[in-house]
């Protein structure tokens, strides 16, 4: 049949559109008046069948790409199904639609893609992106989650191919915490990649050049920022897997100007932050009691380290005493005060090193006399040691043994993305540490046994985080996101593990009810909102209520 999409009959049409297509569940009368009768089988299905053959064509799937591209294909076809699929079961079906397969889907989209999501301002468009941003066929949107495609998750320069993390990001945004998908504008600035596999893989679908850098790569951003406040003035535009090099200044840049966060960075704090008020809960200390060591020192480090420093500084520990309970371990080293060639946002952290006891035979390097951790640890015995450095192996037997002598309950956090950038996986920490360890995993890992006991590892993951925040900023429309506000979250988010999940080992509220506590946290960060007076919208006289009642549900 040669009809294209304007002259179909309307039935059609709504068959082809994803988000209003309810496929065998339009009923009769629908089916009447919209002009789709004949156009389906004849039976009217309710959406638990379709869901039941969704989950049975799920299973079929023989690969975790295959499942990914299943989901996909989904959304594609049936937003709604979709939506109302990753709802039923998060354990499932988040670590395909997100960490760890995205990052495969990411590495592979040139050859996997199928139809494009979202949409792609390349540096050729420069002058014209307000222009380009106009093609979106949506005016109201509120969420973009941009990308340079430069740091996917711990895999590096994966260029355009990077689409694969705002697309997932914002179905995390929608699943987790009911914020409407039509508000939702995944972005992928192509400014070019320096990837060489992709620069001379014929299926690589950007631009083949390598990266702009510099001024040229600032202004084109800028240009980017202000063409969204023009064509989408509400709009709230989360950055995402940028280097350090840029995630940090481009943070700083725009952050009091316009509504923006980074979730590498503000995100991640919070998640990390709300998992060591776990930690403390079931080792029985205080927050003030901790001593934090750092492998690596990027976005996400950096990020926790502030964010753990305002807390402590909100609870009347001096700023200068609380920047000396964070260490920092980069590829060169332990960070300290004589480290040459250190970023400003590192200056807090760079500590001298006059009463730190470096072991004698410390391996050495050029730019600092740690360069292993195992090391940095006798020396610095730090209570908590936080992996964001995607070495994976890093917290070997050693880390986790040394940890584990100089701690009743060592706090251990291999955060880093996908599961083959893990530090280490939640079995090594339990076993090593006879299970004493106190674990959170950036990737999901499965529930284990050791000594008789059950263990369920926490996934240390900012989609506990964003997808709550970003509900608040959308209900109240917020001016601006605070770290304030990611505080807010990590209190919220800490409050709301039991009990029970504590005596598993589980530091967070299980993932099976991340729909509940999101929305509890995006309630409790609303109410902030309201109350630092950061809202475009009127205070309600019932934040819960007003909240609730702006949520997406999935139903037919
Ligand atoms: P980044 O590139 O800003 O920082 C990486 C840091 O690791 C750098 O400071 C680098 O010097 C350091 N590093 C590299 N090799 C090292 C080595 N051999 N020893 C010590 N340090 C080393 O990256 P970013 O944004 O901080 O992310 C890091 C990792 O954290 C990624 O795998 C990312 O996926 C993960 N992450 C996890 C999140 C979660 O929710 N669990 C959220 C954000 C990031």
């Amino acid at each position: 049949m040669s009809l294209s999409r304007t002259d179909a009959p309307k039935g059609y049409k709504l068959l082809l559109d994803a988000r209003r297509n309810l496929g065998t569940a339009f009923s009769e009368q629908q089916r009447e008046e919209h002009g789709l009768v004949g156009l389906l089988p004849d039976g009217v299905e309710t959406m638990s069948v379709q869901l039941d053959r969704a989950r049975a064509q799920f299973a079929e799937q023989q690969t975790d790409i295959a499942k990914y591209q299943y989901l996909s294909a989904l959304q594609d076809r049936q937003e709604r199904l979709f939506y109302a699929l990753l709802r039923s079961d998060f354990q499932c079906f988040m670590p395909i639609v997100y960490t760890p397969t995205v990052g495969e889907a990411c590495q592979r989209f040139g050859h996997i893609m199928r139809r494009p999501k979202g949409m792609y301002l390349s540096t050729r468009r420069r002058g014209k992106l307000a222009e380009v941003l106009r093609n979106w066929p949506v005016r109201e949107v509120r969420f973009i989650v941009v990308t340079d495609g430069e740091r996917i998750l711990g895999l590096g320069d994966q260029g355009v191919c990077g689409m694969g993390i705002p697309v997932g990001k914002l179905a995390l945004y929608t699943a987790c915490a009911g914020v409407p998908p039509q508000s939702t504008l995944p972005v992928v600035l192509d400014v070019g990649t320096n990837n060489a596999a992709f620069l001379s893989d014929p299926l690589y679908p950007g631009l083949r050049q390598r990266r702009m850098t510099g001024d040229d790569y600032l202004s084109f951003v800028d240009e980017f920022v202000d063409a969204v406040q023009k064509v989408f003035p509400d709009c709230c535009i989360q950055f995402e897997d940028f280097t350090n090099t840029h995630a940090i200044p481009l943070l700083e840049r725009y952050r009091h100007k316009v509504c923006c966060f980074n979730d590498d960075i503000q995100g991640t704090a919070s998640v990390a932050v709300a998992g060591l008020f776990g930690a403390c809960r079931l080792a029985q200390s205080k927050m003030s009691d901790q001593r934090i060591l750092f492998l690596g020192a990027g976005n996400a480090a950096v990020g926790i380290g502030d964010l753990f420093v305002k807390h402590l500084v909100s609870i009347g520990v001096s700023p200068r005493d609380a920047a000396t309970r964070c260490w920092f371990m980069n590829s060169r080293g332990l960070v300290h005060a004589g480290m040459p060639k250190l970023p400003s946002y590192l200056a807090p952290y760079a500590h001298a090193l006059d009463g730190v006891a470096i072991p004698s035979g410390a391996a050495a390097g050029p730019d600092s006399p740690i360069t292993s951790l195992a090391d940095a640890i006798e020396a610095l015995r730090p209570t908590a040691i936080i992996g964001v450095s995607t070495v994976q192996h890093a917290f070997n037997e050693r880390v986790i043994r040394t940890m584990s002598r100089l701690n009743r309950r060592p706090i251990i956090f291999p955060l880093s993305n996908p599961t083959s950038k893990s530090e280490c996986t939640a079995e090594e920490a339990i076993r090593w540490s006879e299970g004493r360890a106190i674990v959170a995993t950036g990737s999901p890992f499965l529930p284990l046994h050791y000594g008789g006991k059950l263990f369920v590892p926490g996934q240390g993951n900012n989609v506990y985080i964003y997808p709550a925040v970003g509900m608040a900023v959308f209900a109240t429309r917020a001016k601006r996101v605070t770290d304030e506000m990611f505080l807010c979250a990590a209190e919220s988010l800490a409050r709301q593990t039991t009990d029970g999940d504590l005596a598993v080992g589980l530091i967070y509220p299980p993932i099976a009810s991340i729909f509940e506590s999101s929305v509890q946290v995006a309630i409790e960060v609303a109410e902030h909102i309201f109350e630092a007076g950061m809202a475009r919208e009127p205070r309600p006289a019932n934040v819960a209520e007003f909240v609730r009642a702006k949520l997406y549900e999935p139903a037919f």
